[in-house]
């Protein structure tokens, strides 16, 4: 579906473009027009001219140029079509239902209900957390190192313990139960009665890149289980296809995402001076997600716990990210530690530290088989080197597998011409199996 001409005009011409860009760029006039700071590369001296007269922006020293739907797509980094809609929500211009087919437009209109009433829980949870019956667990994020600024800005809550005050409180409102259970916040009890999903959590809105309020998770204050409690799959909300965090990481100027596990690494991350941290929010990453990143950025960075339970799903999600052409590189926090525990005790500038001595998937691949096998072993020697080699028959470039070679003959102590070999057969395989399919 694309919008009509007459849709466009009007979405250029309700959105100033001198209003628009002053949300992201400090502009002073000059003359007719207005100077700033380009926002699309690194300068001291503004060369960046936006022309109210003419709705068009021009840099001098990057040569960026267009009107108001190119500078939305540019900064926050969106396609033509959802650029178009930001403006239009910006404006409060309708656009969507004169388009949309009576089905498309019930789907949309149940998926801007749950939106709708997902962001009221989101202000009910975080009201509620600065309420006095808050008070415990907002000491329990001080005391994990988490501050006011940060709490408002990821919209941290508390959900009440009695299982009750969210559905009355959106009773009131007059939302109806179905679409409550429709966005997860209740469920029906096998006496029929109906409760609040969250009880007595932290929680932690998730809201995806346009925005909405998806879900949340919830986690536990004491020992109970389970730690955390998801939004389950509802017509806004698929696990797997979400990354925590997205709606700020986007944003980012860093071509790269920093990909960790949980909403705490993300959080604690962030706070501590990082832009582009996601959170997969469960082990193995998907297509999904891949594809979600792939949208924005061209280079990831994982950082995971480094337990062996999730080794293997962690190998399976970093092949997947790899055949979509990011680049992918593996981040090790030392002892053991997530990246939250690690960025709080040692510092941010440790952290950064890290973050220049990552490893590419090959490197991280041979440290892992190495810690497996005992290369003094003939038979794990042979072990290694065919796994090696099966990797770097898939790698494109031919310098850096010119130097792993060396790398691996070193280690197994086999000549270079053989290693070479070996991975050329690997590499036929893979054309004879290509040729098959
Ligand atoms: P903190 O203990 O608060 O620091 O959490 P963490 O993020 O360090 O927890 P952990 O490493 O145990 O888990 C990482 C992520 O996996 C969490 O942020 C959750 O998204 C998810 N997770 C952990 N436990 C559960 C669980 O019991 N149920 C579900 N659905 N997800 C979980
Ligand atoms: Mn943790």
């Amino acid at each position: 579906m694309s919008y009509s001409k007459d849709v466009i005009d009007r979405v250029i011409e309700e959105n100033d473009i001198v209003d628009v860009v002053s949300n992201y760029v400090s502009l002073k006039k000059s003359g007719k027009d207005f100077k700033g700071l380009c926002p699309f590369h690194h300068e001291k001296t503004p060369s960046f001219n936006v022309s109210q007269e003419k709705q068009l922006y021009h840099c001098f020293g990057c040569q960026a140029s267009g009107n108001v739907i190119t500078f939305v797509m540019n900064i926050e980094n969106v396609g033509f079509k959802e650029a178009v809609e930001f403006l239009a929500d910006r404006a409060g211009i309708e656009i969507e239902e004169e388009n949309l087919s009576g089905l498309e437009y019930q789907k949309k209109k149940l998926k801007d209900e749950i939106y709708e009433v997902n962001r009221l829980a989101a202000l009910f949870y975080h009201k509620y957390l600065y309420s006095k019956f808050g008070q415990a667990v907002l000491k329990y994020l001080y005391d994990r190192g988490i501050d006011d600024i940060t709490i408002k800005r990821f919209g941290l809550g508390f959900s009440p313990a009695n299982g009750l005050e969210l559905f009355n409180y959106l009773k009131r409102r007059n939302y109806s139960t179905e679409i409550l259970l429709k966005a997860g916040l209740i469920s029906k009890s096998n006496s029929g009665s109906y409760y609040d999903r969250f009880k007595n959590r932290v929680m932690f809105p998730i809201i995806d890149e346009k925005n909405n309020v998806i879900g949340f998770g919830g986690r536990v204050i004491d020992d109970a289980k389970p730690k955390y409690l998801n939004t389950p799959e509802t017509v806004v909300f698929k696990k797997g296809k979400t990354l925590y965090g997205i709606n700020y990481a986007k944003k980012s100027k860093e071509d790269m995402f920093i990909i960790v596990e949980g909403y705490m690494d993300a959080i604690a991350l962030y706070q501590s001076g990082l832009d582009n941290v996601v959170a997969s929010l469960g082990t193995a990453l998907t297509i999904e997600q891949g594809r979600l990143i792939k949208k924005y950025k061209n280079t990831v960075v994982i950082s995971y716990d480094a337990d062996e339970a999730g080794i293997e799903a962690t190998m399976r999600g970093l092949n997947l990210l790899d055949e979509l052409d990011l680049n992918v590189n593996i981040l090790t926090v030392p002892n053991g530690k997530d990246p939250d525990e690690f960025v709080r005790k040692e510092g941010f500038d440790a952290f950064k530290k890290l973050l220049q001595k990552t490893d590419t998937l090959i490197e991280y691949k041979i440290k892992k088989y190495k810690e497996d096998l005992d290369l003094e072993k003939p038979a794990d020697r042979i072990k290694y080197i065919k796994k090696v080699c099966k990797d770097l028959a898939t790698l494109k470039d031919e310098v850096k597998r010119d130097v792993y070679i060396s790398i691996v003959s070193k280690d197994a102590e086999i000549p270079e011409n053989t290693i070479r070999a070996e991975i050329d057969q690997f590499v036929k395989g893979f054309l004879q199996n290509n040729k098959k399919n």
